[in-house]
């Protein structure tokens, strides 16, 4: 911890983020803009969005949804699946979605559309290299017979690796990853001979491990997947972070659930983190003594992976505790954040 007690940084992006569809647009909108100027969308709705078409009209209903006078701007992201076809690129190129998401066939919520094999996407996967197109990964081979905690050190080895030497021209987000295999293999990866590589780490796995699902009782807000791991893979998230290396940018997965889903015998996976975001990760910067390394992490490199420019407003955030809601409005529900009813130690003031 450090003696600064304010600090001003250029706007920040949300490049993983969950908004739903629907009654709880306005909700969850009014939560992520007061904090960022953009943040890309995820797709997993149901149906998925898979086309171009789908992501415009769904773009449409966020823009609507925002607060009054607020200039938050959607980037939008294609579900990939087995069918998608180089076709379906080009029109999304040509519409301004700016990456494709790979979910592995039943990996996580709304994934059943997601891909069996990759085999099946050469032909997309071509046409992405081609036209500068990013995959975006979710990180996890769900193969029955691997262990949760292994997931994603197991689909490096037997996914990741193998395709980008396949697609060696493919530019890839490895999205929110947890453990120390994912931070060492962004860190190191070879850019000159394969495509440029950058990672996404949410909030909750760089201040928590996996003893926080289960402390004094099965805690489901902790729950998401990946799924927390053991702190040394923590501590390797918060590393490379706090590194300043500009592979490794903001991506919050805040993935919002009705409380009576996560509270439930077979709760969906998914923290909420939106409404106080940008705090917990000043708390995380902070206790590795690298505030100042905060603002290329929330603000600088995302934008300048994706050859988007970067913000020109400010975010102001102070040293201020504050208790985190219990719940907030969803809809004609309610969503409960991350640390819910605890303490936030910074604020944002403007
Ligand atoms: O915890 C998660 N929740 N991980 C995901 O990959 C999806 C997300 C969701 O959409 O709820
Ligand atoms: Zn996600």
């Amino acid at each position: 911890m450090s003696a600064v007690n304010t600090i001003e940084i250029c706007q920040p992006d949300d490049w993983h983020l969950h908004v739903r569809d629907g009654e709880v647009l306005p909700d969850l909108i009014a939560h992520t803009a007061k904090q960022f100027a953009r943040a890309i969308i995820m797709p997993n709705l149901k149906p998925p969005v898979t086309t171009a078409e789908l992501a415009l009209a769904y773009k449409q209903r966020i823009l609507a949804a925002r607060p009054a006078g607020n200039l938050f701007e959607p980037l939008m992201v294609l579900y990939l699946t087995d069918n998608t076809t180089a076709e379906q690129v080009k029109n999304a190129k040509d519409a301004g979605v700016v990456g494709f998401k790979l979910y592995p066939a039943g990996a996580t919520t709304n994934s059943d559309a997601g891909v069996t094999d990759l085999a099946k996407c050469a032909s997309a996967l071509q046409a992405m290299e081609a036209c500068g197109m990013p995959l975006l990964v979710h990180g996890e081979v769900t193969h029955a017979d691997v262990d949760v905690f292994d997931r994603e050190a197991v689909f490096i080895d037997q996914v990741l690796e193998p395709l980008r030497k396949k697609h060696a021209g493919l530019k890839i987000v490895f999205e929110h990853i947890t453990t120390k295999q994912a931070a060492q293999y962004v860190r190191d990866a070879d850019t000159q001979r394969y495509g440029a590589i950058g990672a996404t780490i949410t909030p909750q796995h760089m201040l928590y491990n996996r003893n926080a699902i289960f402390t004094g009782g099965v805690r489901p807000h902790y729950y998401c997947l990946p799924i927390l791991k053991r702190e040394e893979h923590r501590l390797a998230l918060v590393d490379v972070a706090a590194s300043g290396n500009s592979r490794f940018f903001l991506g919050t997965d805040s993935a919002p659930h009705a409380k009576g889903t996560k509270e439930n015998a077979c709760g969906c996976a998914g923290c909420y983190t939106a409404w106080h975001a940008m705090p917990l990760y000043a708390e995380v910067f902070d206790a590795a003594n690298a505030l100042d390394r905060l603002e290329g992490f929330a603000s600088h490199f995302g934008a300048d992976f994706y050859g988007l420019s970067r913000n020109t407003a400010k975010l102001v955030l102070k040293r201020e505790q504050q208790i985190i809601p219990e719940e907030f409005p969803m809809g004609s529900s309610t969503v409960v954040p991350l640390r819910a009813g605890e303490m936030l130690s910074w604020t944002i003031v403007g």
